[in-house]
């Protein structure tokens, strides 16, 4: 199974494609993680990006969409994948419509997470993140067992950089300013969801994969 799942900064995009990927066996391809990580290991890439993901900008459409293509092309991907994060701009949206064609592969479901505000605003307060695995952890809705600490991995747990709230109500604004045309695209092709990104975690896990098996796709 091929998807998408669209929705503003903290929305639980990350949280749930985690979830999906584990249970369902397909790939979780999130282009901020990738980011973070050539941010990391400090290569030319992540040079590049850290200035623009610390403004709360969008790292150019080339580069996002070579990132995007190595993904899915590869062995990681072969069983299906979850793209969070992307696309974010129409031209991604067309790129990637490329892509899959010349792959002879098709996406089956956009999901797009219609979050609260007031939601938002103390999910990506309250974000932790572990350095080392990239596990995601919230200090109140999903903390980790020994405070401040991963539990995969025993790394100390950080906040991301974005996070701030300057930076978060720029995201914001962002998202919302670029969403629309790519709603409309998803829409007219038939393969649009809406679902509750208030939700909490698990009780979104059973809606989507409920929505699966009325759509034939599990
Ligand atoms: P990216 O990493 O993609 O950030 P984002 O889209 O802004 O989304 P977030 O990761 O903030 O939110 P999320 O929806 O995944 O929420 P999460 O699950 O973590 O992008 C970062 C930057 O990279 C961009 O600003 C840009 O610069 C660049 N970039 C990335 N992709 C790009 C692209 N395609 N084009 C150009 N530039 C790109 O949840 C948030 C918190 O809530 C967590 O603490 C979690 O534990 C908690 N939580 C989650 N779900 C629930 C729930 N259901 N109930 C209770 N708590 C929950």
């Amino acid at each position: 199974m091929n998807l998408i799942l669209l929705g503003p900064p903290g929305a639980g995009k990350g949280t749930q494609a985690a979830v999906l990927s584990e249970r369902l066996g397909i790939s979780h391809i999130s282009t901020g993680d990738i980011l973070r990580e050539e941010v990391k290991e400090g290569s030319a890439l992540g040079l590049k990006a850290k200035q623009i993901m610390q403004r709360g900008s969008l790292v150019p459409d080339e580069i996002i969409v070579q990132i995007v293509e190595k993904a899915i092309n590869g062995k990681k991907a072969a069983n299906g994948f979850i793209l969070d994060g992307f696309p974010r701009t129409l031209v991604q949206a067309e790129r990637l419509d490329g892509i899959l064609s010349g792959l002879n592969r098709n996406l089956d479901l956009v999901l797009d997470f219609k979050t609260s505000t007031a939601v938002i605003i103390e999910r990506l307060s309250g974000r932790r993140i572990c350095p080392s695995c990239r596990a995601g952890y919230h200090v109140k809705n999903i903390p980790p067992r020994a405070e401040g600490i991963c539990d995969n991995c025993g790394s100390r747990l950080s906040q991301r950089d974005d996070d701030k709230s300057e930076t978060v109500i720029k995201r914001i604004d962002l998202y919302q300013k670029s969403i629309s045309s790519i709603i409309d695209y998803y829409g007219k092709k038939g393969i649009l969801e809406t679902v509750s990104g208030d939700l909490e975690v698990e009780a979104l896990y059973k809606l989507i994969v409920e929505m699966f098996k009325n759509k034939g796709l599990s």
